[in-house]
């Protein structure tokens, strides 16, 4: 039985010629079953690997194949196919449809599809593991997530060819886990009279007017989470380090370098917030002195100089500990060993609420990249988010807030206890 809620939801089941094809009906049932509405498209072969008559059965709506199939056409133009569409699932997802998706083709309808859609459209390849490893391959399926695509699995494992590898299609429960998961969006109102603070982004750390220290962070995994928070009703205050891109949704921001500016920038509105989330990457040391004038080299080759650093506050930790401290303190974790003790440690010894935790020994994931994974760690419990994309992560935290924390949110502040 299936816990994933696809009540009202409009899903084209896009599926190519590979052999997991047959797992296709179990994929349209589940959706079904779910509560979705399925139209299904398939590729110009995939009719050798599934039928179009168990599919029809299995979806309750006629399935489509042929670009130019009047009576099709005319029923729902493909272009209103693709509007019609709160997502499109290409499962399986061969290497040719997934070479022809990164590269912009359209030369059949499910590709057409695919371009012409304004939804989200998700991938799970499906293929031998030698055709997967193939550097062109991979090569399409780093293009994909660059274009905003979200690949679901493959699983490894035995293949239908005999083989042993990566490319088998991911399960039908875990692909509708996934569509569950990427509409899974933050109910408007649900944060309504909150005020929620993000700190995002790099700080910067003048050495002298023209060297700094700093580190890889884009600020989007913050900036995600803003405007979830400003879809569920919240009112946003973001704290941006340095080149933190800018957002179109109804957001405060303040823009500060360095870690004191950001400690000063949010200690000077936290009376104002109920709910502080520290997603930026705060440089842990500044230098003892910044420079006023550019540093010259001596001239003596192999000459040492040294930068003297000191520790910066721990922003979030005052945040925590602070008179005024609003209603929710959640923080972020980047780890690359032992990620779950060193992130439970570190809500305990920061004083937080809850932490997110990202492995970011993962180099596709994190840092500098449109995905993002993640466990969400507070007391009392703890949610795994598979890969996913930084909004989409997003979404699923900030729609979970309003539940886990019912009780907190619902205090009103208590009297500020002064010192
Ligand atoms: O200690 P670490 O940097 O791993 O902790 C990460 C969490 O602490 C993040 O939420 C980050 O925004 C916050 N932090 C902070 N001030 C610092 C260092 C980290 O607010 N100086």
């Amino acid at each position: 039985m299936s816990t994933v809620d696809l009540t009202n939801k409009q899903i084209v089941l896009a599926i190519s010629a590979g052999i997991a094809a047959y797992k296709a009906p179990f994929i349209v049932r589940g959706l079904r079953a779910a509560g979705a509405e399925v139209q299904v498209v398939l590729s110009a072969n995939a009719h050798h690997f599934v039928t179009p008559t168990s599919l029809q059965a299995v979806a309750g709506n006629p399935v489509r194949q042929d670009p130019w199939d009047s009576a099709a056409e005319a029923a729902m133009g493909h272009i209103e196919l693709a509007r019609w569409a709160d997502l499109v699932l290409v499962a399986p997802a061969t290497a040719n449809t997934m070479a022809k998706l990164a590269h912009g083709q359209a030369d059949d309808l499910l590709t057409t599809l695919c371009l012409a859609t304004p939804a989200p459209v998700l991938v799970a390849p499906a293929m031998n593991q030698q055709m997967y490893r193939h550097p062109a391959t991979q090569n399409n399926l780093r293009l994909l997530e660059t274009l905003g695509y979200e690949l679901i699995g493959p699983d490894s494992g035995e293949q239908a060819c005999g083989d042993e590898g990566p490319g088998r299609m991911s399960e039908p429960d875990a692909l509708i886990a996934a569509v569950g998961r990427t509409l899974a969006t933050p109910v408007p109102g649900n944060l309504k009279d909150h005020t929620v603070m993000i700190t995002t982004g790099p700080t910067l750390e003048p050495i002298d007017p023209v060297r700094y220290i700093s580190n890889h962070s884009s600020g989007l995994q913050g900036l995600s989470l803003a405007e979830a928070a400003a879809a569920a009703g919240a009112r946003v205050i973001v704290v941006a380090g340095p080149k933190v891109q800018a957002s179109s949704a109804p957001i405060e921001r303040i823009d500060v370098t360095t870690a004191l500016e950001m400690e000063q920038a949010v200690q000077s509105r936290l009376p104002e917030v109920d709910i502080f989330i520290g997603v930026a990457a705060v440089a842990d040391y500044r230098p003892a002195t910044s420079h006023e004038q550019k540093l010259k080299r001596s001239g003596e080759p192999g000459a040492e100089m040294t930068v003297s650093l000191v520790e910066n506050p721990d922003i979030i930790a005052g945040v925590a500990r602070h008179a005024q401290r609003p209603k929710l303190v959640i923080g972020f974790a980047a780890e690359t060993n032992d990620t779950l003790a060193h992130a439970r440690a570190k809500r305990e010894r920061k004083g937080l609420d809850a932490i997110v935790l990202n492995d970011v020994s993962d180099p596709s994931i994190g840092f500098n990249s449109a995905n993002n994974a993640a466990t969400f760690i507070y007391d009392g419990g703890e949610v795994t988010f598979p890969k996913q994309s930084k909004r989409q992560l997003a979404d699923s935290l900030i729609s979970q807030i309003p539940d886990i924390f019912a009780s907190q949110l619902a205090d009103t502040n208590p009297e500020t206890v002064t010192q």
